[in-house]
């Protein structure tokens, strides 16, 4: 039907979202066990504990930036 190339793309793309959004869905779950805290409820409520209980008033806040350079 289209450009095999294409086709070819398409399918490991979205063999990739299928293979990727349980793998996303555990960590969901781990992170919630950890934290002692329901993140999938919170993407509904838009309310979250931060800092999560247990984690030290240093890690205040979010610094996404922080976790690609290991510091
Ligand atoms: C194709 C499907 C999905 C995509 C593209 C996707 C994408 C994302 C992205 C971009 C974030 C980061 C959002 C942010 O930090 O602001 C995120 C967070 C998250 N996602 Fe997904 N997601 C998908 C499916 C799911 C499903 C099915 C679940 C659970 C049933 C889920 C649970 C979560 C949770 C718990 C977080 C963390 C929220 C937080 O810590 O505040 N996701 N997702």
């Amino acid at each position: 039907m289209g450009h095999p190339l294409i086709e070819a793309l398409h399918e490991t793309t979205s063999n990739l979202v299928v293979l990727l959004v349980p793998v996303h869905v555990a960590g969901a779950l781990v992170s919630s066990l950890l934290e002692r805290q329901n993140l999938v409820l919170s993407m509904i409520t838009g309310n979250k504990r931060w800092p999560p209980p247990g984690a030290e008033a240093d890690d205040a806040r979010p610094r996404p930036a922080a976790a690609l350079v290991d510091c």
